[in-house]
């Protein structure tokens, strides 16, 4: 299959990039700066990303252009246009106010095959602290803004094959207006993509090559209830039916009733599942622990048990499956070396039982699992379900948890989610699908006085918590509307015994995170 191939030089939007490219039904590959994959004849278009950067640094990444230009189209974006000016002979200096946020493009040559489309004065954003202030020979200025000359520059040439474009500004962000008819140009006109890319192809393909690679051999998977273990298992079940055996293992600390619900969509779903239920186990070794870590180490610890005790006993198993996507092999991948997030996978299976690894989502964005599961005919509840924890309700309750905290906690949040599931906003959208997450924390080291009725309460308070974000990295607070705090706060003191007061969390991440431990 064809592909991009976007080489990343540490920018914050390089995934972003390759967002856009997929959503042109474009296959893509993000690699490192030094990574271009030189011996593959299926590489349409190569993209050089920005970077935290200047061209002028000692330690700036650099790669060796020669490996393809020339050969294939290559568009530089910020750091990648300051780069191919700087290396073939124009001149990069120092900007005298750095150049950030909107601009608009003054002058643009619709003529080029890069801007085919564009309007006068369309909007881009910049992010730079260098600016190109001399282009190479045989290049010329495409587009520019009021205080930026050379904001685009290419060198075309017939075939389209061996064009070089360079934009100092950022296509793929959604401030640009046009810049998704950028990226368009580029991917299709100029590369030639043949948009072969799809869910629909996705799954017929990679259903064959988990054929091929797993032929009658027995796998195993963790399942959570999210989408992508979820998404996984279909896919796996359309490859391999019942030699796949799924794990669902219940800790006691998911929402209420959330346990059954979802056995049984698995059922429906035809999936050969083996529910375990081990909250007795967590419950005992939880108990009287408040520490956030030492909690999380509990539970993380439990669940390997449980697992592989399951796991054994599946004698025949050669393959663990896991629904680990693309994003999270990127920031393992990260070439400025900082590790964002940890993988959170199942980890730790005994050695001795030499199962191979199965990621049959691992070139996958979040989005594109969710048209997989919709391709896959999976209900749409369990496709458009928030992402939750790992370790459950158990890091929404401040202090030691107890199956009556627990309890507490799921009544009330279940009347949260229903509540968001319910609300219509006044654009046609739900509040749940409107916000990327959601969730009740339970203060259950705090009291305060109430009064209900006659009687003095002294009981505690829950937080409700919705977040808006692409990726969890960053998240800001849901501006809810009042009439639903409202009800919602209503229902819920009314309702749940042992929570007499409601708060919403106004923090935004950095520097909150989105759960509270
Ligand atoms: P924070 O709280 O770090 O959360 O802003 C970011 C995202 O990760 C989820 N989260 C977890 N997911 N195991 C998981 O599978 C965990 O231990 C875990 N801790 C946090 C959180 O719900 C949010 O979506």
């Amino acid at each position: 299959m064809q592909k991009i191939i976007i080489l990343d030089f540490g920018s914050q939007t390089t995934q972003l990039i390759g967002r856009r490219v997929r959503e042109l039904d474009t296959f893509c590959e993000i690699m490192p700066y030094n990574k271009f994959p030189k011996d593959d004849p299926t590489v349409i278009g190569v993209i050089l990303s920005g970077s935290p950067y200047s061209v002028h640094d000692p330690e700036a990444f650099k790669v060796d252009l020669s490996q393809f230009v020339g050969r294939i189209p290559v568009l530089g974006i910020c750091y990648g246009a300051q780069f191919i000016s700087h290396t073939l002979g124009g001149k990069v200096e120092k900007a005298d106010s750095r150049e950030y946020g909107r601009a608009n493009l003054q002058t643009v040559d619709t003529k080029n095959p890069l801007f085919k489309g564009f309007e006068q004065n369309s909007q881009v954003w910049m992010s730079h602290g260098d600016t190109i202030t001399a282009i190479p020979d045989g290049f010329e200025v495409i587009a520019s803004t009021k205080d930026v000359k050379y904001a685009a520059y290419a060198k075309c040439q017939e075939p389209n094959a061996k064009g070089i474009f360079a934009v100092q500004f950022h296509p793929e962000v959604y401030h640009t207006s046009q810049g998704k008819t950028l990226l368009r140009n580029f991917v299709v006109d100029i590369c030639g993509s043949k948009q072969e890319w799809s869910a629909a192809s996705f799954v017929d393909s990679t259903v064959a090559e988990l054929k091929e690679q797993l032929g009658n051999d027995r796998v195993i998977l963790g399942l959570s209830g999210g989408v992508d273990s979820s998404v996984a298992a279909v896919l796996l079940n359309r490859a391999i039916g019942n030699r796949l055996t799924c794990i669902f293992v219940d800790h006691g600390m998911l929402r209420k009733n959330e346990f059954q619900q979802v056995m049984d969509d698995y059922k429906v779903l035809g999936l050969n599942v083996i529910g375990v239920d081990a909250s007795e186990k967590f419950f005992g070794d939880l108990a009287g622990v408040s520490d956030p870590e030492q909690k999380r180490k509990i539970i993380g610890r439990d669940f390997v048990e449980v697992f592989n005790a399951e796991a054994k006993k599946i004698t025949d198993a050669k393959w663990l499956a896991q629904g680990t996507i693309y994003p999270d092999r990127i920031e393992s991948l990260n070439i400025t070396g900082k590790v964002i997030k940890s993988h959170h996978n199942v980890g730790g299976l005994p050695k001795e039982m030499n199962l191979q690894l199965c990621e049959p989502l691992k070139w996958l964005f979040k989005d594109e699992v969710r048209r997989v599961g919709r391709q896959l005919g999976m209900p749409e509840h369990l496709i458009s379900r928030h992402p939750f924890p790992g370790p459950g309700l158990a890091v929404r309750i401040l202090g030691d948890i107890t199956p009556e905290k627990v309890r507490i906690l799921q009544d009330a949040d279940d009347i949260y989610i229903r509540g968001l599931r319910e609300y219509v906003d006044t654009d046609g959208e739900t509040l749940y699908n409107k916000v990327w997450q959601a969730g009740v924390v339970l203060l259950s080291t705090v009291r305060s006085v109430g009064v209900m009725g006659d009687e003095r309460t002294y009981e505690h308070p829950v937080a409700l918590r919705a977040v808006t974000s692409t990726d969890a990295m960053t998240a800001d607070w849901a501006h809810l509307p009042y009439d639903f705090m409202a009800k919602v706060s209503n229902e819920i003191i009314n309702k749940v015994r042992g929570v007499n007061r409601v708060c919403y969390d106004i923090s935004s991440k950095p520097p909150a995170t989105i759960e509270w431990e």
